[in-house]
């Protein structure tokens, strides 16, 4: 079987997988950052390592409350190796229907997005996204959404191998995003299982 990891041998049972508390905002911003230096961040984020780095400790800090455990706007969910190191992440957002989303697109129905997903390289190719999205959809599906969704970037194809192999499938919509025209960006969906 082809791999293309170089993971130090765990699966992803070895990892505890769980919502970031609302005071780790310091975990947050460092995880953050270094995802912003991974050498696919151009493709991979909206937004640049120095945009980040320059962010006042106000911000991280209403990051993780707006998104920690007790919010029912936003979920974010990060993978500790069994050395306590946060090596994943990924969050998700509750749009609701009748608003307009960061792009100014109208949202149809209540819906997830998941949004800043993240394996550190050494963790990669051995099932932790698996687990980082069971958790992040058991969440959404708690938050009665109808589907959730997620961007990814057209060259990005390691990250949209991922999402087929969850269950996600293109939606048809295509985005562009105003700092590079010429790239598009593909809306991916995976609607609520039924039951
Ligand atoms: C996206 C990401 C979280 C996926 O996690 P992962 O552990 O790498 O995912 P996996 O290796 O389990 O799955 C990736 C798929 O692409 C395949 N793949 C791996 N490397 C690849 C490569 N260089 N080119 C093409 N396909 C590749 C894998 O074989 C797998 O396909 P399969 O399910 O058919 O076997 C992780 O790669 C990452 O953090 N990337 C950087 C940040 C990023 O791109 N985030 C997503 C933003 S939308």
């Amino acid at each position: 079987m082809t791999s293309f990891t170089d993971a130090p041998g765990l699966t992803r049972d070895d990892y505890t997988v769980r919502a970031i508390r609302p005071d780790e905002w310091a975990a947050v911003r460092q995880l953050r950052l270094d995802a912003l230096r991974d050498p696919v961040a151009r493709i991979a984020f909206l937004g640049t390592y120095e945009e980040a780095a320059d962010r006042p400790d106000e911000y991280w800090q209403d990051r993780a409350v707006g998104s920690g455990e007790g919010s029912t706007a936003a979920q974010q969910f990060i993978a500790e190796a069994p050395d306590g190191t946060w090596v994943g992440t990924l969050t998700v957002l509750v749009e609701e229907a009748g608003t307009k989303d960061w792009a100014g697109n109208p949202v149809e129905r209540r819906q997830g997005h998941v949004v800043g997903v993240y394996v550190r390289p050494e963790h990669r190719g051995n099932g932790l996204i698996g687990a980082l999205f069971d958790a992040g959809l058991d969440w959404a599906w708690r938050m009665r959404v109808e589907r959730v969704r997620l961007i990814v970037h057209e060259d990005n194809v390691r990250a949209q191998g991922a999402y087929r192999r969850i269950g996600f499938v293109p939606s048809g919509l295509v985005l562009t995003f105003s700092q590079n025209e010429s790239e598009n960006e593909l809306e991916f969906v995976l609607d609520r299982p039924a039951g």
